[in-house]
């Protein structure tokens, strides 16, 4: 039985960066891809791209509201039937210091790139469960999530919540058909940068926290700049599900930097 060829896939966040180089590479193995997205111009534009390469269907998604990941699930069993792979991908960076980071940006970070995973489980799982053939969750976290630092507070701390969220759900699906990974990419050449323009509501401009933001952008963008082209990143997460593998990682020194942050706590002083 081919382990791609046939299956159904829903990528969120497909409209851009990791996802959409995701939903390419489904869709070069054979796969049918549902591309979900809340950006409505940039998922219309994904889709007429890929429309030539396979089967393919758009659907408007906010990840961060559970209504709409019921939606999603609803429109891709209408077209597509049972659900194989799901890519839970879809993630935005804000805010910074724990403390001077507003209450809306930590909600907005949050309910994103966590709940947006946890809302894809509930509206996709209870349905690869029960059709029994083999399912992959994929819910993409972060290399942040096995360091121990990040401008963005909430940005780290979501990245963490995803990772121990997958190791949970791993353990609690050990006996069935579904498998769990956890993708934890270093820097990807992504739009990322731009999640601004995701933001509910937008930072005025000259505020703190604008400014804020704009040093956050100033550090972060040359190690995007210069990171791995997403293509690349998504043909070594094919072949990281192909290993059954839980952790994927862009780049194998990640497992030295880990191993370090985390024997460091054991010293490290308050
Ligand atoms: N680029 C990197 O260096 C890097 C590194 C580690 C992890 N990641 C993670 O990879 C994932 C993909 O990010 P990317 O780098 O491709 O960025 P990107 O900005 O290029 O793509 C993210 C996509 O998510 C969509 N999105 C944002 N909010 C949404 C919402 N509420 N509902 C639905 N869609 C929404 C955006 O419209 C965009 O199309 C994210 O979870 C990100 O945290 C990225």
């Amino acid at each position: 039985m081919h382990f791609f060829e046939g299956k159904v896939a829903v990528v969120t966040g497909s409209a851009s960066g990791i996802g959409l180089s995701l939903a390419r590479a489904c869709l070069a193995r054979g796969m049918k891809v549902v591309l979900a997205d809340a950006d409505a111009e940039r998922l219309a534009w994904a889709e007429s791209h890929m429309r030539g390469e396979g089967e393919v269907l758009s659907v408007v998604t906010q990840v961060s509201q559970r209504e709409s990941m019921v939606h999603l699930a609803t429109e891709t069993s209408r077209r597509f039937g049972d659900v194989h792979f799901l890519f839970n991908n879809a993630g935005v960076t804000g805010g910074g210091r724990a403390w001077d980071t507003t209450s809306l940006d930590w909600e907005w970070v949050l309910s994103v790139n966590l709940y947006g995973v946890i809302y894809g489980i509930q509206a996709f799982l209870p349905g690869m469960l029960a059709h029994g053939a083999p399912g992959y969750v994929v819910n993409t976290a972060s290399a942040v999530a096995l360091l121990d630092s990040h401008p963005s507070a909430p940005y780290h701390v979501s990245k963490h919540a995803v990772l121990a969220l997958s190791q949970n759900l791993r353990a609690s699906l050990k006996r069935t058909s579904v498998r769990v990974s956890c993708l934890c990419p270093s820097s990807v050449r992504t739009r990322i940068l731009e999640s601004d323009r995701r933001r509910p509501e937008p930072l005025p401009p000259g505020s703190a926290e604008k400014k804020r933001w704009r040093n956050h952008v100033r550090l972060m963008q040359e190690q995007i700049d210069g990171g791995l082209d997403p293509d690349v990143f998504s043909e070594i997460v094919m072949k990281g599900l192909q290993q059954r593998r839980f952790l994927i990682v862009s780049e194998p020194q990640l497992k030295t930097q880990a191993r370090q942050s985390w024997t460091q706590l054991w010293t490290d002083e308050c």
